[in-house]
C-alpha cells in the first residue's frame, strides 16, 4: 500500500509523503514493547497489564488472538506474541519499514505483518478493512504520541477511523487508544464530548488520564449491543 498524492494534496499530505518510506521517520518514542504501553493506558486497564489482558483473552477464547497496532512498528505486537501463555498474530501500520530483513522474515513466520501507509487518509482504513476480510482483531492499540499530530484533527476523520476500527473488532475485543486534544469538525469536539457521544450511542467506552502526558486515553470494549456505526459528533 502506498500513499497517493491526488489533486487535493494538502500541506499535511506533502509532509507525510516526505516521511513515508524514508529514514526521516524517527521519533523520541519508537519501537516500544507493550510493557511501555501499559504506563500510558494504566488508568483504563482495570488493574491488568496489556499482556495479562491478552493472556486472559487467549485462555477465554482458546484460539490465537489477533492484534492491530496503529501508528507503530511491529515491536509491541511482537512482544505480545512472544510472551508466555499467549498465541497471537497481528498487524502494525506506520509511515515506514524500519526492520532488518531478518526481523521481517521472523515476524512473518510468526504471522506478524507491517503495512506502510498514511493513516491520515480515510481511504487507508477502507483498504485495511478489505485486506483483513474476515480476520477481526481481539486487541487494537494506538499509542501514536506525536504521530497523532500528523492525523487530521477533524471529527469527520475520527468518525471514519473509529467506525473502521469498530468493524475490525471481534465481539469482546478491546481498543486502547490515545486521543488528540480538540477535534475541529463541524463542531469543536473535546475527548470528553467525543467519549460522551460514543456512550450515548451505546458504545462501551470510557476515558482515562495518561499520567505521563496531557493526552487522554480511551478504552472501548465491543459487545453484542455495540452499534454497527456511530456518528461523531452527535448532531
Ligand atoms: C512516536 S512514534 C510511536 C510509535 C509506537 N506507537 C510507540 O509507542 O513506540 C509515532 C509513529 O506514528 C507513525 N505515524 C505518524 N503519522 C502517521 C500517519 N499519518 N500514518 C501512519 N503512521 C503514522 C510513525 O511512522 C511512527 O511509527
Amino acid at each position: 500500500m502506498t500513499a497517493e498524492i491526488d489533486n487535493n494534496t494538502t500541506q499535511r499530505d506533502k509532509y507525510v509523503a516526505g516521511i513515508m518510506g524514508t529514514k526521516n521517520d524517527s521519533w523520541v518514542i519508537m519501537d516500544s514493547s507493550v510493557t511501555h504501553y501499559d504506563a500510558s493506558f494504566r488508568s483504563v486497564l482495570k488493574g491488568e497489564t496489556i499482556t495479562s489482558l491478552a493472556r486472559r483473552r487467549y485462555k477465554e477464547l482458546g484460539r490465537p488472538l489477533y492484534a492491530i497496532d496503529f501508528l507503530a512498528t511491529p515491536a509491541a505486537i511482537r512482544s505480545l506474541a512472544v510472551a508466555p501463555g499467549i498465541e497471537l498474530q497481528g498487524l502494525s501500520v506506520s509511515l515506514s519499514e524500519q526492520r532488518r530483513q531478518r526481523t521481517q522474515q521472523n515476524d512473518s513466520k510468526r504471522g506478524i505483518r507491517h503495512v506502510v501507509a498514511d493513516l491520515g487518509r480515510p481511504g487507508t482504513y477502507h483498504t485495511l478493512l478489505r485486506e483483513l476480510g474476515d480476520n477481526k482483531a481481539d486487541i487494537i492499540l494506538q499509542r501514536g504520541w506525536g504521530g497523532l499530530n500528523l492525523l487530521p484533527k477533524d471529527a469527520s476523520y475520527y468518525e471514519v477511523a473509529f467506525n473502521a476500527m469498530l468493524t475490525m473488532m471481534n465481539e469482546g475485543a478491546i481498543l486502547l487508544t490515545q486521543l488528540p486534544g480538540l477535534l475541529e469538525g463541524a463542531d469543536l469536539v473535546s475527548p470528553d464530548l467525543c467519549v460522551a457521544a460514543l456512550v450515548d450511542q451505546g458504545v462501551d467506552a470510557y476515558l482515562g488520564d495518561n499520567p505521563t502526558s496531557i493526552r487522554k486515553v480511551m478504552r472501548v470494549e465491543k459487545t453484542h449491543d455495540t452499534p454497527k456505526r456511530i456518528r461523531l459528533p452527535l448532531t
